[in-house]
């Protein structure tokens, strides 16, 4: 790919749309078909979950302008929230001069988790396990050549003592597995559920619960970008004009609420997880192992706070960074099986997890930077009524082309309602 910048992509009618995308990528367009499928069959979906009745469908949007690690790339979001999208290939514009967003990720390592109870000494028991450390990694690593061949692995063993717990203290075990392009939670899984015997024949206790933790701060992710105070200045949509230095100091004071307060932090990040989860959900990965590590990583000190920094680097510009763990596959489960999510893939060319990761972080630092500006400087409203008056329009048996006139005709009075949406198409009628 060329550019991720596509001039005009938003004006065009959504039949062409896909014409556009083609012929900016290189891409044939059956290439590109699953886009506008209803995606996964109900026969896929029967062999996905059980009692299956069919398939439940999401807006499937652009993110447009993003450049990560030096690659242009285009990012299919999956979404019903409006404005979304737009914010984040927006922010992904503004960051494009600063030379967009650069990304490094750890080792793809995750911990799996073995719970030891009825061990008599505690101390003693921890030793031992140190002691076995090599077999007992080297036990896991026979369970699957196909990994080891490819790099990954079992890393590492930690003992952990819980003191305090409703039944007294007993032993944690934590498996460090690399699984290098897999979400990895089946091989983790396996793998502590292998250690089970010969961990209670080391500590003469009995394991119970074997399974991977989505506190994956082994496999973290840490994107940043910079944005230039020229493009930070603007006028509102109600016309009122701020400085790059105004916008930049604003965005910064916006941070530090979140930084400082969790019930703040909580809606920061939730901004944050618009765009994380988007493109989770678009390439068939776990949004709901991502949205549990994102929140535990995010009380990692105690307290729960911002996923992100915000702050000025030494030429005065807005400086922005996103640590979170990123437990994001593109082997197996439904990267491989969703024809939607296969077609994201191929889309943004991603070769690696690390690769993925690396663009779904800074998805989530656009979207912050996205949500701060709004609210720091016109306010949230402005931008999202217009595009929430669409979807009140359409809730109201707006179609077609009554759906821009009603919507316009409710930002124009001020009054975004269902009520007001029927009145005014009864009158259009
Ligand atoms: C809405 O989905 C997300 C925001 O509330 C995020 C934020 O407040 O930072 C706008």
């Amino acid at each position: 790919m060329t550019t991720s910048r596509i001039a005009g992509f938003y004006n065009l009618p959504l039949g062409e749309r896909l014409d556009k995308l083609a012929k900016s990528t290189g891409f044939a367009l059956d290439e590109l078909a699953a886009f506008h499928s209803s995606g996964l069959t109900a026969d896929q979906a029967n062999h996905m979950v059980e009692n299956s009745i069919g398939t439940f469908n999401l807006p499937l949007g652009l993110g447009l302008n993003f450049v990560v690690n030096g690659r242009e790339v285009l990012i299919p979001m999956a979404i019903e929230e409006p404005s979304v999208v737009a914010g984040a290939s927006f922010m992904a514009k503004l960051a494009r001069t600063g030379g967009g967003f650069t990304v490094t990720t750890s080792a793809p390592e995750m911990i799996g988790q073995i719970q030891v109870l009825d061990v008599k000494d505690l101390m003693k028991a921890s030793m031992e396990l140190y002691e076995h450390k090599a077999e007992l990694l080297a036990e896991v690593n026979s369970i699957d050549p196909v990994l080891k061949k490819f790099g990954g692995g079992a890393r590492d063993l930690e003992v952990r003592i819980i003191e305090e717990s409703p039944i007294g203290s007993f032993l944690v075990v934590h498996l460090i597995y690399d699984v290098r392009d897999a979400m990895g939670a089946n091989a983790v899984n396996t793998a502590c559920e292998k250690l089970a015997l010969p961990i209670e024949l080391i500590t003469g206790g009995r394991v119970h619960l074997r399974i991977l933790s989505n506190l994956a701060d082994h496999r973290l992710v840490k994107a940043s970008c910079t944005v230039l105070l020229k493009e930070l200045a603007f006028t509102s949509a109600d016309g009122r004009a701020f400085t790059g230095e105004q916008v930049r100091d604003r965005i910064i004071e916006a941070w530090a609420f979140a930084a400082a307060d969790p019930y703040r932090a909580a809606t920061h990040n939730k901004g944050i997880m618009n765009g994380v989860d988007a493109v989770v959900i678009a390439t068939g990965n776990d949004w709901r192992a991502i949205e549990a590590g994102a929140h535990a990583y995010a009380s990692r000190d105690g307290r729960y706070t911002s996923l992100s920094t915000w702050g000025k680097d030494l030429d005065g510009n807005l400086s922005g960074q996103l640590e979170m763990p990123m437990t994001v596959g593109i082997i197996g489960g439904a990267t491989k099986v969703h024809p939607t999510a296969k077609a994201a893939l191929r889309l943004m060319g991603v070769k690696t997890a690390a690769e993925l990761a690396s663009i779904i972080a800074s998805v989530g630092l656009a979207q912050n930077l996205a949500a701060l500006r709004a609210l720091a400087t016109e306010g949230i409203q402005l931008g999202h009524m217009s595009l929430h008056a669409r979807q009140v329009a359409i809730a109201a048996g707006a179609t077609g082309m009554q759906i821009d006139e009603v919507a316009a005709h409710m930002v124009a009075e001020k009054t975004i309602r269902i009520d007001k949406a029927e009145e005014i198409l009864k009158e259009m009628k």
